[in-house]
């Protein structure tokens, strides 16, 4: 199978069949046009590999997801997310010396230049956190102005120590608190709770099974392969767009309730069917019917149709941070049921639709004290690290063109311009 036939006004063309590691197929069509004048056309890039890359490894049907090799489910119990990121985006899991080393760099670049808080200012205390998020990223390249062809890392690390602080200070300008500064001495997810839990007029306990569970959701969501705000970040990265600017665009890739803006959809969701008597069959059956407009978010996935290993793994952890902490939260016990109404529901066995990585986040999130509108911040903190890999990745590659996809018009053909007077 190392070739494909297409046969097109009779005419019979061959394209190379590219193997993965793990055994995928995909048509080399890069000459495609070139040799029959035609394109693909792929709505939502369901069929498309847009490229080739070793940082992921997601088989939808059987329900794996592994970065670099590794099990998600063995990183998530034994790695933390600083591990997770060295191994994403420098490809190996770091021996000691190389972790001290990349912890002491996150730590020593995790403040933010003071003049840049003064952007918060010009927020509205209710402007959304991932609007902040997204500005203040591209920001940072007004401060931190790469320089073409240098040495990318010191903005990588700039960019992964700082977007914690950026998100904690969006969150305290929100509140209408002042900003606390990281203290070196704590991990970046015990640093990250301190930042958004702690006021000055108090003394700061860090509590070990949020930083435990902040952990785990933030490796979780560390990367996706080539899902929408990664793909948004290789678009953009591939017009040599800085990095700043490409990561600014992914988070605002991500904002949207299709994808990372599910977690904070589910909540409204389950508190809109808690407010009307938690009469959750009648949200799956709005959900059923096409013309209500409505679906159940955190359900359902372009890749997984069997299950989301992050949402098994999230189910557990949610039972075990809220049994821990003794919350009863009822939205866990609609969450639950709503999962299993839905779930021997023909309609979405049929389609097989599974609750996915934002259906149980934000009940943990929510048992940390962190708002709703902060939860699609959470998951672009822990995206980060995916997006970062794909853009150096992309960038190392000498083959890596501009993205530019083409389109099948369908407009109007030829018409002749008619001045104002006679339209
Ligand atoms: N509720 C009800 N019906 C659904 C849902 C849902 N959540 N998801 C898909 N369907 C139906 C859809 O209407 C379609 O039905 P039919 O075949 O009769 O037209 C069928 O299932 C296939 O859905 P699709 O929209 O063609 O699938 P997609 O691959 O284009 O979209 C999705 C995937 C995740 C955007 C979609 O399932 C969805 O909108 N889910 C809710 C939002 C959500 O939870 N997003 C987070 C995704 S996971 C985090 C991330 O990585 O971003």
């Amino acid at each position: 199978m190392d070739t494909a036939k297409l046969i097109l006004a009779g005419k019979e063309y061959e394209f190379p069949v590219v193997v993965g590691s793990e055994g995928e197929v995909g048509i080399d069509i890069t000459t495609l046009r070139a040799k029959t004048g035609a394109i693909t056309l792929d709505s939502g890039y369901g069929n498309t590999g847009s490229c080739k890359s070793s940082i992921c490894f997601i088989d939808g049907e059987q329900g794996i997801l592994r970065y670099r090799g590794y099990e998600i489910a063995d990183l998530a119990e034994h790695a933390s997310f600083v591990e997770v990121a060295h191994l994403l985006i420098y490809g190996e899991l770091p021996n000691k010396d190389q972790l001290a080393t990349f912890r002491e760099k996150l730590t020593r670049h995790s403040m933010i230049h003071e003049d840049m808080k003064k952007f918060y200012e010009g927020y509205p205390p209710t402007a959304h956190p991932m609007a902040v998020l997204s500005s203040m990223a591209a920001s940072l390249s007004t401060y931190y102005p790469p320089v073409p062809g240098e040495d990318s890392d010191q903005h990588i690390i700039r960019l992964l120590a700082k977007t914690k602080t950026i998100a904690a200070y969006a969150y305290k300008k929100s509140i209408g608190q002042p900003t606390i500064y990281p203290q070196n001495d704590l991990s970046y997810c015990a640093n990250f709770l301190r930042m958004i839990h702690a006021v000055p007029c108090e003394e700061y306990q860090v509590n070990e099974l949020w930083v435990k569970a902040l952990n785990k959701l933030l490796i979780l969501h560390a990367d996706h392969e080539q899902n929408c705000s990664t793909s948004t970040v290789r678009i953009v990265g591939s017009s040599q767009a800085n990095l700043y600017a490409t990561i600014s665009a992914g988070i605002c890739a991500l904002w949207g309730p299709l994808h990372g803006g599910a977690n904070q959809s589910v909540l409204e969701m389950l508190e809109q069917i808690r407010s009307d008597g938690a009469n959750y069959k009648k949200y799956v059956d709005m959900a059923k019917d096409k013309n209500s407009g409505f679906k159940l978010m955190g359900f359902g996935h372009r890749v997984y149709k069997n299950f989301d290993p992050r949402a098994t793994i999230l189910k557990k952890t949610c039972d075990e941070v809220l049994g821990q902490l003794g919350i009863n939260d009822p939205l866990l016990d609609i969450a639950k049921k709503l999962e299993e109404v839905a779930l021997n529901d023909s309609f979405f066995i049929e389609r097989k639709l599974y609750p996915n990585v934002d259906f149980y986040s934000g009940i943990i999130y929510r048992a940390m004290g962190i708002p709703t509108n902060m939860f699609t911040v959470m998951f672009a903190l822990g995206r980060l690290p995916g997006w970062i890999a794909h853009w150096k990745e992309q960038n190392e590659d000498s083959g890596s063109r501009i993205n530019r996809p083409r389109q099948v018009y369908t407009g109007p053909t030829v018409r002749s311009f008619l001045p104002i007077e006679k339209r």
